[in-house]
Protein backbone atom coordinates (compact mmCIF):
# COMPACT_ATOMS: atom_id res chain seq x y z
CA UNK A 1 0.00 0.00 0.00
CA UNK A 2 1.25 3.71 -1.39
CA UNK A 3 0.65 6.46 1.04
CA UNK A 4 -0.23 9.95 0.40
CA UNK A 5 -0.23 13.26 2.69
CA UNK A 6 -1.52 16.10 1.32
CA UNK A 7 -0.31 19.59 2.47
CA UNK A 8 -1.47 22.09 -0.02
CA UNK A 9 -3.57 24.89 0.54
CA UNK A 10 -3.10 28.82 1.20
CA UNK A 11 -3.93 28.17 4.76
CA UNK A 12 -6.06 31.73 4.42
CA UNK A 13 -7.70 31.03 7.78
CA UNK A 14 -4.63 31.32 9.92
CA UNK A 15 -3.20 34.61 7.66
CA UNK A 16 -0.74 36.56 8.28
CA UNK A 17 0.74 33.32 9.82
CA UNK A 18 0.81 31.38 6.49
CA UNK A 19 1.86 34.33 4.82
CA UNK A 20 5.02 32.81 4.28
CA UNK A 21 5.06 28.83 5.36
CA UNK A 22 2.99 26.28 4.37
CA UNK A 23 -0.02 25.38 7.16
CA UNK A 24 1.41 22.05 7.79
CA UNK A 25 4.50 23.08 8.41
CA UNK A 26 3.63 24.95 11.47
CA UNK A 27 4.67 23.90 14.69
CA UNK A 28 2.10 22.00 17.18
CA UNK A 29 3.67 21.93 19.91
CA UNK A 30 7.15 20.90 19.34
CA UNK A 31 7.14 19.24 16.12
CA UNK A 32 5.95 20.71 12.58
CA UNK A 33 2.27 19.53 12.01
CA UNK A 34 2.89 17.12 9.14
CA UNK A 35 5.00 14.72 11.52
CA UNK A 36 1.34 14.09 12.94
CA UNK A 37 -0.28 12.56 10.21
CA UNK A 38 3.01 11.16 8.72
CA UNK A 39 3.07 9.01 11.91
CA UNK A 40 -0.25 7.27 11.20
CA UNK A 41 0.82 6.06 7.88
CA UNK A 42 4.10 4.90 9.62
CA UNK A 43 2.08 3.26 12.19
CA UNK A 44 0.20 1.17 8.93
CA UNK A 45 3.79 0.69 7.43
CA UNK A 46 3.55 2.12 4.59
CA UNK A 47 7.15 2.88 3.79
CA UNK A 48 6.25 5.17 0.09
CA UNK A 49 4.84 8.08 0.50
CA UNK A 50 4.40 10.26 -1.54
CA UNK A 51 4.16 14.16 -0.20
CA UNK A 52 2.36 16.80 -2.36
CA UNK A 53 2.33 20.89 -1.45
CA UNK A 54 2.41 23.91 -3.34
CA UNK A 55 4.90 25.19 -5.67
CA UNK A 56 6.06 27.63 -3.62
CA UNK A 57 6.52 25.34 -0.59
CA UNK A 58 7.43 21.90 -1.61
CA UNK A 59 10.76 22.59 -1.25
CA UNK A 60 10.68 23.26 2.60
CA UNK A 61 9.11 19.86 2.74
CA UNK A 62 12.00 18.52 0.72
CA UNK A 63 14.39 20.40 2.82
CA UNK A 64 12.59 18.82 6.15
CA UNK A 65 12.20 15.57 5.31
CA UNK A 66 14.87 14.61 2.54
CA UNK A 67 15.10 11.81 0.67
CA UNK A 68 13.09 9.39 3.47
CA UNK A 69 16.36 7.62 4.28
CA UNK A 70 16.24 9.07 7.67
CA UNK A 71 13.13 7.03 8.68
CA UNK A 72 14.05 4.20 6.27
CA UNK A 73 11.13 4.93 4.06
CA UNK A 74 11.11 6.86 0.79
CA UNK A 75 9.32 10.01 0.07
CA UNK A 76 8.21 11.35 -3.17
CA UNK A 77 7.65 14.98 -3.93
CA UNK A 78 4.61 16.28 -5.66
CA UNK A 79 3.07 19.95 -6.90
CA UNK A 80 -0.09 20.90 -6.54
CA UNK A 81 -0.16 23.54 -8.81
CA UNK A 82 -3.67 25.24 -8.29
CA UNK A 83 -5.88 24.40 -5.03
CA UNK A 84 -8.08 21.98 -7.26
CA UNK A 85 -9.70 19.87 -4.10
CA UNK A 86 -8.40 17.16 -2.32
CA UNK A 87 -9.13 14.38 -4.80
CA UNK A 88 -6.83 15.93 -7.40
CA UNK A 89 -3.84 14.22 -4.96
CA UNK A 90 -5.13 10.95 -6.74
CA UNK A 91 -4.37 12.35 -10.03
CA UNK A 92 -0.92 14.33 -9.78
CA UNK A 93 0.61 11.27 -7.76
CA UNK A 94 -0.77 8.81 -10.28
CA UNK A 95 2.92 7.35 -11.66
CA UNK A 96 3.78 6.97 -7.86
CA UNK A 97 0.72 5.28 -6.84
CA UNK A 98 0.33 2.75 -9.76
CA UNK A 99 -1.96 -0.09 -9.34
CA UNK A 100 -1.82 -0.46 -5.38
CA UNK A 101 -4.03 0.13 -2.88
CA UNK A 102 -3.75 3.64 -1.09
CA UNK A 103 -3.90 5.37 2.05
CA UNK A 104 -4.67 9.28 1.98
CA UNK A 105 -4.14 11.31 5.12
CA UNK A 106 -4.50 15.17 5.40
CA UNK A 107 -1.60 16.90 6.62
CA UNK A 108 -3.47 18.93 9.11
CA UNK A 109 -5.23 15.92 10.70
CA UNK A 110 -3.80 14.80 13.81
CA UNK A 111 -5.41 11.69 15.73
CA UNK A 112 -5.12 10.17 19.35
CA UNK A 113 -6.12 7.19 20.55
CA UNK A 114 -5.86 3.40 20.11
CA UNK A 115 -9.11 3.60 18.06
CA UNK A 116 -6.53 5.00 15.33
CA UNK A 117 -4.90 1.53 15.08
CA UNK A 118 -8.31 -0.03 14.71
CA UNK A 119 -8.88 1.86 11.53
CA UNK A 120 -5.63 1.54 10.48
CA UNK A 121 -5.87 -2.50 10.85
CA UNK A 122 -8.88 -2.40 9.11
CA UNK A 123 -7.55 -0.21 5.93
CA UNK A 124 -4.89 -2.36 5.23
CA UNK A 125 -7.00 -5.40 4.55
CA UNK A 126 -9.14 -4.21 2.08
CA UNK A 127 -9.10 -5.71 -0.79
CA UNK A 128 -11.84 -3.89 -2.64
CA UNK A 129 -13.76 -0.98 -1.94
CA UNK A 130 -12.79 2.13 0.25
CA UNK A 131 -12.76 2.78 4.35
CA UNK A 132 -13.47 5.99 5.98
CA UNK A 133 -14.41 6.46 9.59
CA UNK A 134 -17.06 9.11 11.09
CA UNK A 135 -16.22 10.62 14.03
CA UNK A 136 -19.12 12.82 16.16
CA UNK A 137 -18.06 16.34 16.19
CA UNK A 138 -20.09 19.48 17.58
CA UNK A 139 -19.96 21.25 14.45
CA UNK A 140 -20.85 19.65 11.36
CA UNK A 141 -21.38 21.97 9.04
CA UNK A 142 -17.35 22.58 8.89
CA UNK A 143 -16.90 18.75 7.35
CA UNK A 144 -17.92 16.53 4.91
CA UNK A 145 -20.93 14.78 6.99
CA UNK A 146 -21.84 11.26 6.25
CA UNK A 147 -26.13 10.97 7.01
CA UNK A 148 -27.49 7.62 7.42
CA UNK A 149 -30.38 5.95 6.48
CA UNK A 150 -33.26 4.41 9.03
CA UNK A 151 -31.75 0.66 9.26
CA UNK A 152 -28.33 3.44 10.13
CA UNK A 153 -26.57 2.42 7.08
CA UNK A 154 -24.57 5.61 5.19
CA UNK A 155 -26.59 6.90 2.51
CA UNK A 156 -25.03 9.89 1.37
CA UNK A 157 -21.82 12.12 2.04
CA UNK A 158 -22.20 15.85 2.00
CA UNK A 159 -19.77 18.29 1.82
CA UNK A 160 -20.22 21.49 4.76
CA UNK A 161 -24.21 20.98 4.89
CA UNK A 162 -25.64 24.14 5.28
CA UNK A 163 -28.17 22.11 7.28
CA UNK A 164 -26.64 19.08 8.89
CA UNK A 165 -28.91 15.83 8.82
CA UNK A 166 -26.02 13.94 11.45
CA UNK A 167 -23.02 14.92 13.20
CA UNK A 168 -20.48 12.56 11.99
CA UNK A 169 -17.95 14.10 10.21
CA UNK A 170 -15.67 12.15 7.74
CA UNK A 171 -11.84 12.37 9.17
CA UNK A 172 -9.11 13.52 6.49
CA UNK A 173 -7.65 9.28 6.50
CA UNK A 174 -8.86 7.66 3.52
CA UNK A 175 -8.41 4.17 2.63
CA UNK A 176 -9.10 3.02 -1.32
CA UNK A 177 -8.42 0.26 -3.51
CA UNK A 178 -6.45 0.25 -6.34
CA UNK A 179 -9.17 2.00 -8.82
CA UNK A 180 -9.66 5.04 -6.93
CA UNK A 181 -7.44 6.74 -9.66
CA UNK A 182 -9.76 5.82 -12.39
CA UNK A 183 -12.65 6.98 -10.19
CA UNK A 184 -11.11 9.80 -9.38
CA UNK A 185 -11.05 10.71 -12.97
CA UNK A 186 -14.63 10.45 -13.28
CA UNK A 187 -14.46 13.26 -11.16
CA UNK A 188 -16.16 17.23 -12.37
CA UNK A 189 -15.30 20.39 -10.68
CA UNK A 190 -17.85 21.60 -7.76
CA UNK A 191 -19.01 24.55 -7.39
CA UNK A 192 -16.21 25.78 -5.89
CA UNK A 193 -13.58 24.25 -8.24
CA UNK A 194 -12.04 21.65 -6.61
CA UNK A 195 -12.46 17.43 -7.21
CA UNK A 196 -14.11 17.37 -3.88
CA UNK A 197 -13.07 14.07 -1.76
CA UNK A 198 -17.04 14.19 -0.58
CA UNK A 199 -17.96 13.03 -4.41
CA UNK A 200 -15.22 10.24 -4.53
CA UNK A 201 -16.27 8.35 -1.39
CA UNK A 202 -20.21 9.19 -2.38
CA UNK A 203 -19.19 6.96 -6.09
CA UNK A 204 -17.41 4.39 -3.88
CA UNK A 205 -20.97 4.28 -1.34
CA UNK A 206 -23.09 3.99 -4.55
CA UNK A 207 -21.50 0.87 -5.83
CA UNK A 208 -21.96 -0.48 -2.39
CA UNK A 209 -18.17 -0.47 -1.59
CA UNK A 210 -17.67 1.75 1.08
CA UNK A 211 -17.05 1.18 4.32
CA UNK A 212 -17.38 3.64 6.95
CA UNK A 213 -16.80 3.68 10.86
CA UNK A 214 -18.38 5.57 13.35
CA UNK A 215 -16.44 6.56 15.95
CA UNK A 216 -17.79 8.07 19.23
CA UNK A 217 -15.61 8.59 22.31
CA UNK A 218 -12.20 7.21 22.89
CA UNK A 219 -10.08 9.28 20.16
CA UNK A 220 -8.86 12.76 20.02
CA UNK A 221 -9.34 14.07 16.45
CA UNK A 222 -7.83 17.54 16.75
CA UNK A 223 -8.70 20.54 15.10
CA UNK A 224 -5.94 22.91 13.59
CA UNK A 225 -7.64 25.04 11.50
CA UNK A 226 -7.80 28.76 13.28
CA UNK A 227 -5.52 29.81 16.04
CA UNK A 228 -6.91 28.94 19.40
CA UNK A 229 -7.53 25.22 17.96
CA UNK A 230 -4.16 25.52 17.21
CA UNK A 231 -3.18 26.35 20.87
CA UNK A 232 -5.66 23.95 22.06
CA UNK A 233 -4.05 20.96 20.16
CA UNK A 234 -0.59 21.69 20.93
CA UNK A 235 -1.51 22.41 24.57
CA UNK A 236 -3.44 18.46 24.54
CA UNK A 237 -0.02 16.98 22.75
CA UNK A 238 1.76 18.64 25.78
CA UNK A 239 -0.59 17.44 28.62
CA UNK A 240 -0.30 13.69 27.42
CA UNK A 241 3.47 14.07 26.48
CA UNK A 242 4.31 15.98 29.78
CA UNK A 243 1.93 13.02 32.02
CA UNK A 244 3.79 10.25 30.49
CA UNK A 245 7.34 10.95 29.57
CA UNK A 246 6.73 9.26 26.07
CA UNK A 247 6.13 11.68 22.20
CA UNK A 248 3.63 11.54 20.34
CA UNK A 249 4.54 11.33 16.63
CA UNK A 250 8.59 10.84 17.26
CA UNK A 251 9.02 9.96 13.93
CA UNK A 252 12.56 8.65 14.40
CA UNK A 253 11.56 6.06 17.29
CA UNK A 254 8.45 4.68 15.06
CA UNK A 255 10.71 4.16 12.55
CA UNK A 256 12.70 2.10 14.97
CA UNK A 257 9.98 0.11 16.36
CA UNK A 258 8.72 -0.90 12.92
CA UNK A 259 11.69 -2.06 12.11
CA UNK A 260 12.19 0.71 9.33
CA UNK A 261 16.10 1.98 10.87
CA UNK A 262 18.65 0.79 12.74
CA UNK A 263 19.16 1.32 16.40
CA UNK A 264 22.60 2.81 14.80
CA UNK A 265 20.41 5.80 12.56
CA UNK A 266 18.44 6.33 15.77
CA UNK A 267 21.25 6.89 17.58
CA UNK A 268 22.77 9.34 14.42
CA UNK A 269 19.43 11.40 14.47
CA UNK A 270 19.30 12.22 17.70
CA UNK A 271 22.66 13.10 18.44
CA UNK A 272 21.45 15.44 15.56
CA UNK A 273 18.89 16.79 16.99
CA UNK A 274 20.57 16.61 20.74
CA UNK A 275 20.19 20.37 21.73
CA UNK A 276 16.55 20.23 21.37
CA UNK A 277 13.57 17.97 23.56
CA UNK A 278 13.03 15.87 20.94
CA UNK A 279 17.19 14.41 20.63
CA UNK A 280 17.23 14.09 23.89
CA UNK A 281 13.74 12.68 24.44
CA UNK A 282 15.23 9.98 21.55
CA UNK A 283 18.62 9.66 23.14
CA UNK A 284 16.37 8.38 26.20
CA UNK A 285 14.61 6.35 24.08
CA UNK A 286 17.58 4.92 22.86
CA UNK A 287 18.92 3.93 26.27
CA UNK A 288 15.87 2.41 27.18
CA UNK A 289 15.89 0.29 23.81
CA UNK A 290 19.30 -0.61 24.73
CA UNK A 291 18.61 -1.88 28.50
CA UNK A 292 15.28 -4.07 26.62
CA UNK A 293 18.19 -5.77 24.33
C1 LIG B 1 -11.81 18.42 4.11
C2 LIG B 1 -12.88 17.57 3.43
C3 LIG B 1 -13.99 17.21 4.41
C4 LIG B 1 -13.37 16.51 5.63
C5 LIG B 1 -12.25 17.37 6.24
C6 LIG B 1 -11.50 16.62 7.32
O1 LIG B 1 -12.32 19.67 4.46
O2 LIG B 1 -13.39 18.29 2.31
O3 LIG B 1 -14.90 16.34 3.79
O4 LIG B 1 -14.39 16.26 6.58
O5 LIG B 1 -11.30 17.75 5.25
O6 LIG B 1 -10.46 17.40 7.87
P1 LIG B 1 -11.37 21.00 4.48
O7 LIG B 1 -10.32 20.76 5.50
O8 LIG B 1 -10.81 21.12 3.11
O9 LIG B 1 -12.31 22.10 4.85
Amino acid sequence: MKGIVLAGGSGTRLYPITLTTSKQLLPLYDKPMIYYPLSILFEADIREIVIISTPKHIDLYKELLGTGEDFGVKFYYVIQQEPRGIAEAFLISEDYIKEENVALILGDNVFYGDIIYDIIEKGKKIKEGALISAYYVKDPQRYGIVEFDKEGKPSKIVEKPKNPKSNYAVMGLYFYDKNVIYYAKELKPSQRGELEITDLNNIYLEEGKLNVIKIDKGLAWLDTGTPSSLLEAANFIETIQNRQGLMIAALEEIAYLKGFITLEKLKERAKYFENSEYGKYLLRRIKEFENEI
